[in-house]
């Protein structure tokens, strides 16, 4: 066994890591909303008002922070009128993004708002800039957060919501570069600039305004966000970026059926995402030094080609240990630059993309993906604190080993993710400025391709794991293909 070095200094505190770094996203796409969170009263699946209970206990169990809605690509052409009021009179649309069926807006704001409070998570609104209106989107705001006496505010009482909403993040317009809009940054920044002047703090509630950032590397959109906008205008601007394991929309690969060096490909794309974010940062840093602009990953994750069988429009793949090693990355990715990343939303949280909860029927499992978010999450709220490791690498030069620590209330959070297909790896991790007495460990680890599916929903899932402390310094031994999570007191 490769043995490595790797060092912790708890007294150099770097940064705190936002809840909201542990973010997901829900989409009117495929079977995201519809069967898979959002059932209606009348169904033989156990729900409170439509929305399936066994889906509120899991999402309470990764301590989901935060969940940002309707879309997407979907939030462009989303007019929340059309889902307010009773089910009967709720005016039908096509969706004509995702695969071009009925959207009956049954799932709505109200029960949007009432996910989130069964929760226990922020609610992350995405307005429609691309075909809506600024009165269409001030009046949105209005009736969510303000108490009383205007047309707005009594009509969502009329609707069975007395008090008003808490909601801090408004997305305002999404992907506006490709399917919001197709606009030129020169043009959404103004138009972003004019629309959230319209958004207004009522009732004690203070709006967190995010602007459509980049796409991927394109640095130029960001440097033309931040030349023109500044913390009176915008919160954080939101970069997209999603991990094609052959790096071609037209043929992505299979998210279950790959080789080792897709595998590492896999990886090697996922690490891009360090790149992309120092390189938005940069440009960030350049006009907003004092840093009060936060970056959010808005959307990320592994996007495949869709489970052979289902509709294409509705983007429905299998989550397998690849996919475990991807979010492991991603998010110590995340918590290593949370001095600027104040939120990251994973695409998507049920039955589209990298989910971490798949639905058949009154079905549901956790998958692979849903397990790193749980070993991860006591790094919620946490400092990151420095760490190193000397590392190895990979037969695609990719480094085989990522991590990152946090402290919060006295206990140290280490997560740590073998890459490597090939070798496991002794890691001896020398421990500063941290009185450590006990320690307690979990651990995911399987053969790549495995997955969790309805026959066998257990097939991946979370062992405990005996991590040793000798001499004050931290040994764990990490089998290829696994994420750790150890917790030090
Ligand atoms: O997550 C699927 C789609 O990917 C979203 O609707 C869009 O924002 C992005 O292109």
């Amino acid at each position: 066994m490769k043995k490595i070095k790797m060092s912790i200094n708890a007294l150099d505190k770097k940064s705190h890591i936002n809840p909201e770094i542990y973010g997901h996203f829900s989409e009117h796409l495929g079977r995201c909303i519809y069967n898979g969170i959002y059932v209606g009263k009348d169904s033989s699946i156990p729900n409170t008002n439509g929305i399936r209970n066994d889906v509120i206990e899991a999402f309470k169990e990764i301590k989901m922070p935060v969940l940002r809605w309707p879309g997407g690509c979907f939030a462009d052409e989303y007019h929340w009128k059309d889902g307010i009021g009773e089910n009967e009179t709720r005016k039908k649309m096509v969706n004509t993004n995702w695969g071009g069926v009925t959207e009956d807006n049954s799932f709505g704001t109200h029960e949007f708002m009432q996910l989130c409070e069964l929760v226990g998570c922020e609610p992350y609104i995405a307005g429609n800039l691309g075909s809506g209106s600024i009165q269409e989107l001030a009046e949105w705001v209005e009736y969510m957060t303000l108490d009383g006496g205007t047309p707005m505010s009594e009509l969502r009482k009329k609707n069975g919501r007395e008090k008003p909403w808490k909601l801090k993040y408004l997305g305002i317009g999404n992907e506006s570069w490709g399917c919001g809009g197709t606009m030129r940054p020169e043009y959404y920044v103004d138009e972003y600039r004019r629309y959230q002047s319209f958004c207004k703090n009522f009732s004690g509630n203070t709006l967190f305004k995010v602007a459509c950032g980049p796409s991927a590397d394109d640095y130029s959109w960001t440097e033309c966000l931040m030349k023109n906008l500044n913390k009176f205008t915008a919160n954080a601007i939101a970069l997209h970026y999603y991990t094609l394991p052959t790096g071609s929309w037209d043929k992505k690969g299979s998210a279950t059926d790959f080789s080792n060096e897709e595998y590492y490909d896999t990886v090697s794309r996922t690490l891009f995402m360090d790149e992309l974010i120092t390189r938005h940062v940069e440009i960030m840093n350049r006009y907003n030094p004092e840093k009060d602009i936060g970056l959010i990953v808005d959307e990320w994750g592994c996007w495949y080609d869709v489970e052979p069988g289902t509709n294409p429009g509705f983007l429905y793949q299998q989550n397998t240990m690849r996919d475990a090693i991807i979010a492991a990355l991603n998010l110590n990715i995340f918590n290593n630059h949370s001095d600027r990343v104040v939120m990251a939303n994973i695409a998507q949280a049920v039955n589209v993309l990298q989910s971490v909860i798949l639905t058949d029927g009154e079905k549901l499992l956790k998958t692979p993906t849903f397990h790193v978010f749980d070993l991860y999450k006591t790094h919620q709220g946490g400092e990151l604190v420095y760490s190193w490791n000397e590392n190895e690498k990979n037969s695609n030069g990719t480094p085989a080993i990522s991590q990152s620590v946090s402290v919060k209330d006295g206990k140290m959070t280490v997560t740590i993710a073998n890459t490597s297909l090939e070798s496991d790896y002794e890691i001896e991790c020398d421990l500063y400025g941290f009185d450590a007495k006990s320690v307690s460990a979990r651990i995911l680890t399987s053969e790549v391709h495995s997955y969790n599916d309805f026959d066998n929903i257990d097939n991946v899932s979370v062992k405990p794991y005996n991590a040793e402390l000798l001499g004050g310094k931290l040994i764990v031994k990490l089998p290829e293909c696994s994420v750790l999570s150890v917790v030090i007191e």
